[in-house]
């Protein structure tokens, strides 16, 4: 008996250690949002519904851009009801649409009056094709917040000092940009295997550090600044398109060693709201603390295409 309650115990401790070193970093911030607001993309869900629910808290107007009406306004009153504040809305945007990122811009453009953060949040991980024949990922997770952050980047210079936040992964180390493959492809990647969306979904994830690479070049001078980073490896529903066995074996392993998505938005709030990190415009962090990226992550000329073949996609030139 005394042998079973001293397992008891001591793998209750083992749990809590573990818990305490995977959760990583804190953001220690106690900035006050009164009187501004933020759009939190992919925010009914994961890692971007903890973003809002902190950010309501600390008194932002809060705008949820989520693709359903449903799931949306089921957020809606969660964030509300955890954050104790009715200073939250959703508004729809698919990402998936270049149509509705041009609705929501200009539903939001027109009905509110700031912008102060914008968080680009929202990701997908699993093969397909948008409504505008675009890969999924590379048209979710990038073109999608890139058309997005175009069209409101008046709105942040208005409102600057202002900031964008774009959520990438450490999964970008193993992505790269073979342009031709893209203009066969509409996708930086072709392929259904495991390791075929693993790496279309990489390939997304540096053209988030690329376009936040090349956006604080643009944004100099204008006091708005951008900021990429990894939330750490999140218990969080990302990978729900993928085969149940798989899924079904990372669960117990996800619950003990990843960060569960409380602490995963934690890198997003501080690059959201920490004071003085401006002079850090561009940079990728990871753990509440900036990282340094490989060359081809901070590669000036490619950044520069990505900008260029990225406006062209969605007809901004
Ligand atoms: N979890 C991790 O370990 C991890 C690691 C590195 C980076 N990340 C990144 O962290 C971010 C948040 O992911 P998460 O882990 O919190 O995953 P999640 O729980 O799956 O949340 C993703 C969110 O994106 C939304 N979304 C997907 N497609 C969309 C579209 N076409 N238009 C608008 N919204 C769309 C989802 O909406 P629906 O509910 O409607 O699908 C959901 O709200 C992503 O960018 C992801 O790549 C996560
Ligand atoms: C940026 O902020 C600084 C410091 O507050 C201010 O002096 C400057 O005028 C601002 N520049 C612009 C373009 O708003």
């Amino acid at each position: 008996m005394s042998a079973f309650i001293l397992f008891v115990g001591v793998s209750v401790a083992v749990f809590i250690i573990i818990r305490k070193m995977v959760s990583g970093a804190r953001c220690k911030s106690k900035a006050k949002l009164h009187g501004k607001t933020v759009i939190v993309t992919g925010s009914n869900t994961g890692i971007g519904r903890e973003t809002a629910v902190d950010l309501a808290r600390r008194g932002a107007r809060v705008i949820l851009a989520c693709r359903s009406q449903v799931r949306g306004e089921v957020a809606v009153a969660i964030v509300k009801r955890e954050s104790r504040s009715s200073n939250v809305v959703f508004m729809q945007l698919d990402l998936a649409s270049l149509k509705s990122v041009r609705t929501f811009a200009e539903t939001f453009l027109k009905t509110e009056k700031r912008l102060d953060i914008l968080i680009n949040n929202a990701g997908i991980y699993m093969q397909g094709t948008t409504e505008d024949g675009l890969g999924l990922m590379f048209g979710v997770n990038h073109i999608g917040h890139f058309l997005l952050t175009n069209l409101l980047l008046d709105r942040l210079k208005e409102c600057a000092p202002s900031r964008i936040v774009t959520v990438s992964s450490k999964l970008h180390e193993s992505g790269n940009l073979d342009f031709s493959l893209l203009s066969a492809h509409k996708e930086f990647g072709t392929g259904d295997s495991f390791f075929d969306v693993l790496w279309i979904y990489s390939h997304s994830k540096l053209c988030n550090v690329l376009f936040t690479h090349e956006l604080a070049k643009r944004l100099q001078g204008t006091n708005v600044t951008c900021y990429s980073l990894h939330p750490g490896v999140v218990n969080s529903d990302l990978v729900r398109h993928s085969r149940p066995v798989l899924r079904n074996i990372m669960k117990p392993i996800a619950a003990v060693f990843f960060k569960d998505v409380e602490a995963g938005a934690q890198t997003t709030l501080h690059c959201a709201v920490q004071e003085g990190i401006e002079g850090l415009s561009g940079q990728y962090f990871s753990n509440c603390a900036v990282n340094k990226v490989l060359p081809k992550a901070r590669d000036d000329a490619v950044a520069k295409k990505l900008w260029e073949v990225s406006e062209k996609l969605c007809g901004l030139s």
